[in-house]
């Protein structure tokens, strides 16, 4: 019987590059005989929706009251049930028929980015129930370096990408992962891309001896 799938995170800061990276390894799998997909957070289903066009600025929902802006705690509870949401519809059903998942995002994104502007605590409590990755990779780049990507390559911009605040995400990361160093791997974002793209496969080798040849 096919044994159960992994499931793999890519994290990092807007314009880090997660989502180009997640597609490399999906590539990298298949060539090795391994059914794998992609997924992201916010997912594709109805709270991921939401959630996508809430960060857009332009929520006009019935469950909104008074101004139609979210507040930091609406936003982070939306997060936490989109990712139990993103787990029974996408990333569970997948792992059970040996698939291996890729997660462009995951609860380390909450971490980093709700985690930096409300309490931590919390937002690490609402995500109690959330199954722990094989593996998370993150990717690491400068505030700086991260907006001159998003500037170059992007019309509309998230609310979160301003560099004060990403500023501040990159270090919600830098400070979770000094308190947790087995939490991801943590390679060179701001490398050129096929340096970055050998740096992941060198991490999934090492996690994964079926991975090695
Ligand atoms: P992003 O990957 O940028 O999606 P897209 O490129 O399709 O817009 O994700 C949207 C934003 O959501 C990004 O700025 C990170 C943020 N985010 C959180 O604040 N908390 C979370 O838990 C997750 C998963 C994402």
């Amino acid at each position: 019987m096919k044994g159960r799938g992994r499931f793999l995170v890519l994290e990092g800061i807007d314009g880090a590059g997660t989502t180009t990276q997640a597609g490399y390894i999906q590539q990298w799998l298949e060539e090795h005989g391994i059914r794998a997909i992609v997924t992201r957070e916010p997912s594709e289903g109805p709270i991921g929706a939401t959630i996508r066009q809430a960060l857009r600025g332009r929520l006009r929902l019935p469950v909104v009251a008074g101004s139609g802006e979210l507040s930091s705690e609406t936003i982070a509870l939306l997060f936490a049930a989109d990712r139990l949401d993103h787990i029974e519809a996408e990333i569970k059903p997948a792992l059970q028929r040996g698939i291996w998942v890729i997660s462009d995002r995951y609860v380390q994104s909450s971490i980093a980015y709700q985690g930096t502007l409300i309490d931590l605590g919390w937002v690490e409590e609402i995500n109690r129930y959330s199954i722990a990755a094989d593996l998370t990779l993150f990717l690491r780049i400068e505030a700086a370096t991260a907006m001159q990507r998003i500037g170059s390559s992007r019309v509309q911009t998230d609310i979160f990408e301003t560099r004060d605040l990403l500023e501040r995400i990159a270090g919600g990361y830098d400070r979770y992962y000094a308190g947790n160093p087995e939490a991801a791997v943590i390679l060179d974002g701001s490398a050129p891309l096929a340096e970055v793209s050998a740096a992941v496969c060198g991490a999934l080798a090492q996690a994964f001896p079926e991975l090695r040849q």
